[in-house]
């Protein structure tokens, strides 16, 4: 395709290897920069430093046909690129705003190296008006060249990233100039969905919104569920009856431990602390966010309620990760919940198809009471119970006749809701999950 601009890329995490890959596979030469050496060298060697699905075939494809170069050196990704990405950091701070300094870090380090038109389009999640900031920012350390900046939120999920980068359902660009808005149209023209023209301040506030909205989607989810097992119904259920109105649709509708990961939790907040700045008091968000909080609380209450006593009892614990086909533990359910059962003197079984190295480096002695297992089985074995934090398809596929020959009390608390109830129940085990039935059913 067309080698008419080059693009660099400013941060390699979860949101800027995808895009810089994806880039690279629609055809533009990229560099991308990232300050963590060792990370820089694994990327120039073809490996990925984190899981995700494709992205390893992706990255040594590109590197290969060298469209894809990494560099530790920012100046050198600044200076070679017409068009330049901030996919950096935009972590919580302790009053849950977005924490801003790696933006602006990055902002300082393009107006240090600017040696001709360029254009800086922001990707990181950032509240409004984090754009403004950026050209004040470069204004401010450079006088002699020209620039633009854009914002193209960024909609990728972990675990589907690269797919979701290559077949995204919308593109949103924030430009105030027919050129920026022509570049960034012309640098996604192979992509086949809607394109949303809107100006900086929209686009930010498109970003929040989305991953706000989906946030609550689940926190409404979760307390249905609550009272689907008040009431005995099945959230399951009603989670299909009412998706099925295409107003509603049928996904985010998971009831279960709650919303992890680095991006729902921190964004709500952020959104929150935005939203407060300005003098609107988003107190719907502040609810999501107890609800999401709370469901720990009620799930460590289910364990207790289906075991009685956890001290000392060995319980299996199935799924680390914050969701499936990840190994980022960011913010996961998990974290809280083992730190609280190991409060309780339980003997932990740990086991996840990809996280296992994350949450040892998160956890890495646990008293003798943490066992790293390496399947579901051995993870299982002896244990009083099993609870599933992460819905990964591999625990749909287990035996559970053989399973339960093998455990000392079958017991399965479902914090995903996605197991088979009747299944588990026909192989003799008692099955909890959240807004089921409370007790087993029989037959
Ligand atoms: C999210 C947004 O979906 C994505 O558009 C944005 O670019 C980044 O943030 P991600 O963090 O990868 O993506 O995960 P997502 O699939 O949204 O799931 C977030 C959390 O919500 C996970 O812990 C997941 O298990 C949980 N979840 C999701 C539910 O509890 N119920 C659901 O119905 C859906």
């Amino acid at each position: 395709m067309s080698d008419k601009w080059r693009v660099g890329v400013l941060g390699l995490g979860h949101a800027g290897l995808p895009t810089a890959v994806g880039l690279a596979e629609l055809g533009w030469p990229v560099i991308g920069t990232d300050c963590d050496v060792a990370k820089v060298e694994a990327i120039n060697q073809g490996r990925s430093p984190f899981f995700e699905p494709e992205l390893s075939e992706l990255l040594r494809k590109h590197t290969a046909t060298r469209r894809f170069q990494a560099t530790a050196e920012v100046r050198e990704a600044v200076r070679h690129s017409d068009i330049l990405f901030i996919c950096v950091g935009t972590p919580h701070k302790a009053n849950g705003s977005a924490d801003m300094s790696q933006v602006e870090g990055a902002a300082r380090e393009i107006a240090r190296n600017l040696n001709g038109y360029k254009l800086i389009v922001e990707k990181s999640t950032s509240p409004v008006p984090t754009a403004r900031w950026i050209d004040r920012a470069i204004r401010r350390s450079n006088g002699s060249h020209d620039f633009e900046v854009a914002c193209n939120p960024e909609f990728l999920r972990e675990g589907t990233a690269v797919h979701d980068f290559l077949h995204p359902d919308r593109v949103v660009i924030g430009a105030e100039s027919e050129r920026a808005r022509g570049q960034l149209k012309e640098l996604y023209r192979n992509l086949d969905c809607p394109i949303l023209i809107t100006d900086l301040n929209t686009a930010e506030m498109i970003k929040h919104s989305a991953n706000a909205f989906l946030a609550m989607k689940i926190s409404f989810t979760n307390m249905v569920a609550d009272l689907c097992e008040a009431t005995g119904a099945d959230i399951r259920d009603v989670a299909a009856g009412i998706g099925l109105d295409p107003r509603i649709s049928p996904d985010f509708l998971q009831a279960g431990v709650g919303y992890g990961g680095f991006c729902l939790p921190k964004d709500v907040r952020a959104f929150i602390r935005v939203a407060e700045q300005y003098g609107v008091n988003f107190s719907l968000l502040k609810e999501v966010e107890r609800i999401n909080e709370c469901r720990i609380d009620r799930f460590i209450q289910k364990v207790q309620q289906a075991l009685w006593v956890l001290r000392d009892k060995p319980i299996a614990v199935w799924g680390l990760a914050f969701k499936p086909h990840t190994d980022d533990i960011r913010l996961a359910p998990s974290l809280k919940i083992v730190q609280r059962l190991l409060q309780e003197g339980s003997d932990l079984r740990l086991y996840d198809p990809r996280a296992m190295d994350t949450f040892r480096r998160e956890f890495p002695d646990g008293n003798g009471h943490l066992h790293f297992c390496a399947s579901a089985e051995e993870a299982a074995r002896g244990a009083h119970a099993i609870l599933v934090l992460t819905d990964w398809p591999e625990f749909r596929e287990v035996d559970w006749n053989r399973l339960r020959e093998t455990m000392d009390v079958p017991v399965v608390i479902d914090g995903r809701n996605c197991l088979e109830p009747a299944s588990l129940n026909g192989a003799g085990f008692e099955y909890y999950g959240m807004g089921r039935l409370l007790r087993p059913q029989k037959g």
